[in-house]
């Protein structure tokens, strides 16, 4: 049986996407940009469960919501127009996936983009949040303005996680050129 190859970091987290969300999981998408994980979750909800989704642009939040209207989905889809780092306001709930692609929205303001100062504050509240084998995935690209510093914080918060508490990882194509992108996933511990 033939398979799709793995050629950039969005395969990768298609690829976990499915591995991961199961039906009547709670997702939160936390920058939802033109809403391309938002949907590839709703699939794998398969009309089931709920996902929480932010984003600080309205133009990305209304698109997103026209896109999840034209399919009329069952599963319930909150889009907050609002920064990540208030997740806690929003989400009373335990989370079992969420996902963060970092930077700027592609074909949109190149100046309105993800900072490490508040991705690293939404970061640890999510870790709260997770449910027993939860996990969190983060994408970072380290070719824009900003990048760099925000794969280092990310980088240096995760490497302190308890091993008794989270399995971290990181996933990065070592032979691709011009600094690819790099996905780190955060598996919670303690449902096994
Ligand atoms: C790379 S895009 C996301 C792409 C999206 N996941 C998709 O599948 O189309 C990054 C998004 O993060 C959003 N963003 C930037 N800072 C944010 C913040 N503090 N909280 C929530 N979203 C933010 C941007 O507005 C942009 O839409």
């Amino acid at each position: 049986m033939s398979r799709d190859l793995l050629n950039n970091a969005n395969d990768f987290t298609s690829m976990l996407i499915k591995t991961y969300v199961k039906e009547h999981h709670i997702c939160l998408d936390g920058t939802v940009g033109n809403g391309n994980d938002t949907m590839k979750i709703l699939n794998a909800l398969n009309g089931t469960g709920k996902i929480y989704g932010f984003d600080i642009q309205e133009d990305a939040i209304n698109h997103t919501e026209s896109l999840i209207f034209d399919r009329n989905y069952n599963t319930e889809v909150l889009l907050i127009k609002d920064s990540h780092e208030y997740v806690d306001r929003y989400i009373k709930e335990r989370i079992n996936f969420a996902i963060y692609n970092l930077g700027y929205l592609p074909g949109g303001d190149k100046n309105i983009k993800t900072n490490y100062t508040s991705t690293i504050i939404s970061i640890k509240k999510v870790l709260d949040l997770l449910a027993p084998n939860g996990i969190l995935l983060i994408t970072v690209y380290l070719g824009h303005p900003g990048g760099m510093d925000e794969y280092t914080a990310i980088n240096d918060y995760l490497e302190t996680l308890e091993q008794k508490n989270y399995n971290v990882f990181k996933l990065k194509f070592i032979n691709q050129k011009n600094n690819p992108p790099i996905t780190f996933g955060v598996e919670a511990r303690g449902g096994e």
